[in-house]
């Protein structure tokens, strides 16, 4: 259990978290509609795969809540928030990439959020990282795999793998992104090729 600083606590907290209820009526705001109902999608994906997986379901379900909480925002407020991350050329003008770093700072200063574990999920839910944690793991997967995603080939094998084996999940699914982004002609950032690689090697000695 987690000791929140006397100034978090108050009816919205609960151990120092902000509750569920709090968290659903900022996001009412911040969010568009489909980013609600998809955020939800996550949520409850990451909460069934903290029970498979053994994590902690309530860190699962803020993780999930806030992991877009950023999304919906303007170019220059998640660079203003991801500061860091915004000098990384890749990112600098990339919604899609910096909504991560961004939420996570967001969570951190608006919804008060304080796990490190938390915030990390957040933080790498869009490219992954070598050596993800559990939880990591579980909301990178949860996001791609929630009951509202449009469908996309491998959907369904995909869903299975996450019901048994999280790492053979993250290694099929970062595979299967890889080759969407190439085969777009666009760069896959370097966070996601060092990702794969590491499962490359833990599951063929690194041959592709
Ligand atoms: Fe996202
Ligand atoms: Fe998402």
């Amino acid at each position: 259990m987690r000791y929140g600083s006397p100034e978090t606590f108050g009816k919205d907290y609960c151990f120092g978290y902000m509750k569920r209820e709090k968290i659903l009526k900022k996001l009412e705001k911040a969010l568009d509609k489909d980013r609600l109902r998809h955020t939800l999608g996550v949520e409850a994906t990451a909460v069934q795969m903290a029970i498979l997986f053994g994590e902690d379901t309530k860190a699962a379900s803020r993780a999930a809540l806030l992991h877009d909480c950023a999304k919906c925002m303007k170019l220059s407020e998640m660079q203003g928030l991801a500061k860091e991350e915004a000098k990384d050329p890749m990112m600098h003008d990339s919604k899609a990439l910096l909504h991560a770093p961004a939420g996570a700072a967001l969570a951190r200063e608006e919804y008060k959020e304080e796990d490190e574990g938390v915030l990390s999920a957040i933080r790498w839910h869009t490219t992954g990282r070598p050596g993800m944690t559990r939880l990591e793991k579980i909301i990178y997967l949860a996001d791609m795999i929630e009951p509202n995603r449009r469908t996309f080939p491998g959907l369904d094998e995909l869903r299975m793998l996450c019901s048994q084996d999280l790492d053979a999940a993250m290694y099929k699914a970062l595979n299967d992104s890889v080759s969407y982004v190439l085969s777009q002609g666009k760069t896959v950032h370097p966070d996601t090729l060092n990702t794969l690689s590491d499962y490359k090697n833990k599951y063929n000695g690194g041959a592709v």
